[in-house]
């Protein structure tokens, strides 16, 4: 199968910003991704329905892309789906599958502030070295309406980057932070290239104050 972005976006000297690279990509992306059997939009929206069972819950889709993992959440049930991406034509194409509520374009690696909150959010492929940085850990847990779940994944390339991981590990060693699960396996299978999924929520939820 075709790798022709696969094969650029991974690389440490990337020549463009990653807006510019998801701009030329959207139009092929998913066939790219598709093809070389990109699983973790799956393996996110099944660790997330593990933790809140109840489809009807509004969920967030962070660096949603063109939607395969809204897709993925969609197919378990979930329904109430906003998606939030930097790039607007991979927005543009997410838009078309007609199974987001809400989409909005923004960067994960400044203040996002919105006006509601979320009780389920999932980042798949999102949160890695030129892409969303790791205090998009925080950002999520604080869109997060208590006791809510966030799931991410974090893959090969991000797990082997030591200045990266130190601060995703400083994040999740936080005392607010709970981690529910980890799980290591597949993400793009033709490309051998894993990825850890996260489960995580805040420690200091109180039902009182929901
Ligand atoms: C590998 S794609 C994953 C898309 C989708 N979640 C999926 O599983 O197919 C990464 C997505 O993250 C978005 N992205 C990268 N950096 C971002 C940032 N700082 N803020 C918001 N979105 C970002 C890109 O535009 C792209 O759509």
């Amino acid at each position: 199968m075709n790798k022709k972005f696969l094969d650029r976006i991974y690389k440490s000297d990337l020549d463009l910003s990653i807006n510019q690279l998801y701009k030329e990509w959207a139009s092929s992306y998913e066939d790219e991704l598709n093809g070389n059997k990109y699983v973790t939009p799956r393996r996110c929206a099944d660790m997330l329905m593990k933790y809140c069972s109840n489809p009807r819950i509004k969920v967030l889709d962070l660096g949603c892309g063109t939607g395969l993992s809204g897709e993925a959440l969609h197919a378990r049930g979930f329904h109430q789906i906003d998606g939030l991406d930097l790039s607007s034509e991979m927005l543009t194409l997410a838009k078309d599958k007609a199974i987001y509520s809400r989409l909005i374009n923004d960067d994960l690696n400044t203040l996002v502030k919105l006006d509601q909150k979320y009780n389920g959010m999932i980042a798949a492929g999102v949160i890695s070295p030129g892409h969303a940085n790791p205090e998009t850990i925080n950002v999520a847990l604080s869109l997060l309406q208590s006791p809510g779940i966030f799931v991410f994944s974090l893959n090969d390339h991000a797990l082997a980057d030591s200045a990266f991981i130190k601060e995703v590990e400083t994040i999740l060693s936080s005392s607010s932070v709970e981690i529910l699960e980890e799980e290591y396996g597949d993400h793009i299978i033709d490309i051998n290239l894993k990825a850890k999924i996260f489960a995580i929520r805040s420690k200091y939820w109180n039902a009182s104050t929901d």
